[in-house]
């Protein structure tokens, strides 16, 4: 049985004062579960006060967005691994949509980064998805599947149960246009799939989140959707007392 997981991806929001006021706002909202996983995802800078904010709520997770691929030495303008975790952190985006598209990130230096992130004792969210025209040539399933492949090519199949994997379409991120829950179905399936293929039954209990314009009105039949395991959340996440409301959504599974 897999707990789902909310993740809040602030992207480049929410400074250390905001972060502050939003989580005095959010944490009475927001009961101590046990039937889900709640967590952060920061900007780099603002991480700290967000640690510092949950203190006392521990089961409340926290991470970067992004680490480099290399583990320390002359790569100003950076963050680390190790340095992500002393500073608090538990959890790592790696290859994200916008590190991929954005800023060219490969699949190897995803690959790369999810090895070293499990060596800091990170857990690592591996994000996959396709663009638009990537999906329109009917090649989602083979771009996912290279992407999942890439991203856990360091890791050991005993290993592959430490992580987290994110579907997230690129043309559902940030734009309003959601995948339906049949669609994300139909991809976590695939994912499922080749989890299974190479690690057996430990396949089964690796996570895998949707994203891409998760709300609150679409949340609740995204998560009863076969194979979805969780959301992580960019827009809707920011304002304090709407994602309250979406982590408290009511599950029906
Ligand atoms: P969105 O972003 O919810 O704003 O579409 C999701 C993400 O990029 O993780």
């Amino acid at each position: 049985m897999r707990t789902p997981i909310f993740a809040a991806n602030w992207k480049l929001n929410h400074g250390p004062s905001d972060a502050r006021a939003f989580l005095q706002r959010f944490l009475p909202q927001v009961p101590r579960f046990d039937d889900r996983t709640l967590a952060f995802f920061p900007p780099a800078l603002t991480l700290p006060a967000v640690v510092e904010a949950l203190r006392d709520r521990p089961e409340v997770l926290v991470g970067v967005q992004n680490v480099h691929s290399e583990p320390a030495g002359a790569y100003t303008g950076e963050n680390a691994v190790a340095i992500a975790r002393d500073a608090g952190a538990r959890l790592v985006l790696v290859g994200h949509s916008e590190r991929r598209h954005v800023f060219g990130e490969s699949d190897e230096a995803t690959g790369r980064k999810v090895r070293l992130a499990l060596d800091a004792h990170l857990t690592p969210m591996l994000c996959v998805g396709e663009t638009l025209a990537e999906r329109e040539a009917g090649e989602t399933e083979s771009v996912v599947l290279r992407q999942l492949a890439a991203g856990l090519g360091a890791v050991t199949d005993a290993e592959v149960g430490q992580v987290l994997l994110a579907y997230e379409p690129v043309w559902a991120i940030g734009t309003g246009r959601t995948a339906t829950p049949a669609d994300a179905s139909a991809i976590h399936t695939v994912l499922r799939t080749a989890l299974r293929s190479r690690v057996g039954e430990r396949g089964a209990g690796v996570p895998i989140l949707y994203g891409g314009s998760v709300n609150r009105g679409n949340v609740q039949e995204l998560l009863a959707a076969p194979e979805v395991d969780g959301v992580l959340v960019g827009g809707a996440s920011l304002d304090a007392d709407g994602w309250s409301a979406i982590v408290r959504t009511e599950l029906s599974r």
